[in-house]
């Protein structure tokens, strides 16, 4: 029986991941714009896919996807959805965009309380999607942190399922601001750690993208300065795909999240995951695999393993310093044909050179998963490619960099008369003090885990 995951896209950036992913799925599972089934390469009559875990089938037999679409403006719904090739695939009920279309103004008090002004609407639309599944598994949020809707309207949204349906899973794939560029928000630090809490407390696992990670790998892959967000979104979409491969395309192991988490979350409140992929080149990104550049590379299972553990492929841009370590490392390899005495040769090799070093406390934990490609589209010129989730202590970085710019602006009280006007801030500042608190938290038994410095 299919484990139904729900997806959650919440704000623009949410919304735009969103509809990259949905077109991805459709392509990898031959369903066309409109949601038919019709594969448009040869394959075989007997593929094995499962379609509904992500989609389920309308009564004309039409593919829908499992998802809401929210925001709090009309604009970016409109754009990427209900008004691309794609449109006629969403189910119209599971559509939220606020009447009077102007936002949250990237303030997650504002986000949050339009959310809990709704919360019947939203509930509702929640609920009826769950009750449309046999067996759910849980739910996927699509959101950014530092704006106002993503992050206020999806910590909403977490603290509300997380009570209602206590025995589903969370997984959220959460865009951090790049810390490369001036922030284009002021107040980024401010939702960014008022998110961070929630997605310590309520997600069972959050997929850490960093935009300046995002960027500068998209950058390298396709030769240009500053990659636009469609270019970014589409590098996430690949890696949403790979890693729900193994849900879509069941094989031997990690046939549902649960498994996945499983080996990827050793401790509860330590979920915060990041992820490298490769071969990425400009014809991943032009989801045209047979057309484009020359292929440079042989690429076999050992290479993908050692680009996997590289930092310069990981999207996540922390400092990797000598005390951080891995707490489980999951790569997910796809190709046909994958000898799996390639596999043992390599995770050998791995371990012979120590290239992968894991906390001392529990044993080494780097499993592999081994899936098949889509046989809807047309075949890669990478013979093989890989995914991996990592669980590394060095994520941490990622959280004191918020912490720091938290502290800068917070010390000084600066910007905060709109969240004061809201009423998670009427008694005061304290929602402030408890989310650094809890995010501390996190990083502090996160470096627990770390061997003690020479
Ligand atoms: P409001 O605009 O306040 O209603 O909230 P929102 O959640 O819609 O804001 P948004 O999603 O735009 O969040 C702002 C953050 O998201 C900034 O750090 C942007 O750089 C980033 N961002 C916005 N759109 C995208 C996108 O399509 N892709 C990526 N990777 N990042 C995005």
């Amino acid at each position: 029986m299919p484990r139904e995951i729900i997806t959650i896209q919440a704000g623009q950036c949410g919304n735009q991941i969103g509809a990259r992913f949905w077109e991805q799925l459709c392509r990898e599972h031959g369903i066309s714009p409109d949601g038919t089934f019709s594969p448009t390469t040869n394959t075989s009559t007997n593929v094995v896919d499962r379609k509904e875990v992500f989609f389920y089938q309308a009564d004309d037999t039409r593919y829908v996807p499992r998802t809401l679409l929210l925001d709090l403006e009309p604009r970016v719904i409109n754009s990427t959805a209900l008004e691309s090739p794609y449109a006629r695939i969403y189910n119209p009920e599971n559509v939220y965009m606020s009447a009077d279309g102007s936002g949250a103004g990237n303030i997650f008090a504002c986000g949050y309380s339009a959310a809990a002004k709704m919360a019947d609407t939203l509930l509702d639309m929640l609920d009826r999607e769950a009750d449309g599944s046999d067996s759910l598994e849980g739910f996927m949020l699509l959101h950014s942190i530092a704006g106002g809707t993503g992050s206020g309207m999806g910590s909403f949204l977490l603290e509300q399922i997380h009570d209602r349906y206590p025995k589903k899973l969370i997984q959220t794939y959460s865009v951090f601001p790049s810390s490369s560029q001036v922030s284009d928000v002021v107040v980024q630090p401010y939702n960014s750690m008022l998110t961070l809490r929630r997605l310590a407390e309520y997600a069972d696992s959050v997929v850490v993208l960093d935009n300046g990670a995002l960027g500068n790998i998209t950058a390298e892959a396709l030769r240009v300065q500053s990659p636009t967000f469609d270019q970014t979104n589409q590098l996430v979409a690949s890696v949403m795909s790979a890693s729900t491969s193994t849900l879509r395309y069941p094989g031997y192991m990690h046939n549902d999240l649960a498994c996945i988490l499983a080996s990827l979350v050793p401790f509860p409140r330590l979920h915060f995951l990041s992820t490298a992929y490769t071969p990425f080149s400009a014809d991943v990104l032009d989801a045209n695999p047979s057309g484009g550049s020359f292929a440079v590379r042989k690429t076999t299972v050992l290479d993908i393993m050692r680009r996997l553990l590289q930092p310069k492929n990981r999207m996540v841009s922390g400092s990797v310093s000598r005390q951080s370590r891995y707490v489980a490392l999951l790569n997910i390899i796809q190709g046909e044909d994958i000898d799996p005495t390639d596999v043992h040769k390599a995770l050998l090799r791995i371990r012979e050179r120590n290239l992968a070093p894991f906390i001392p406390s529990t044993p080494a934990s780097l499993q592999i998963s081994l899936t098949r490609r889509s046989p809807y589209i047309p075949t890669s010129k990478s013979r093989v490619s890989g995914l991996s989730l990592a669980n590394h202590t060095s994520i941490t970085s990622v959280f004191k960099r918020t912490m720091d710019q938290f502290d800068k602006l917070y010390r000084r009280h600066a910007f905060l008369d709109q969240y004061r006007k809201e009423e998670m801030f009427s008694d005061g500042l304290g929602e402030f003090d408890e989310a650094r608190e809890v995010v501390n938290g996190v990083v502090e038994e996160y470096k627990a885990l770390e061997p003690l410095g020479e």
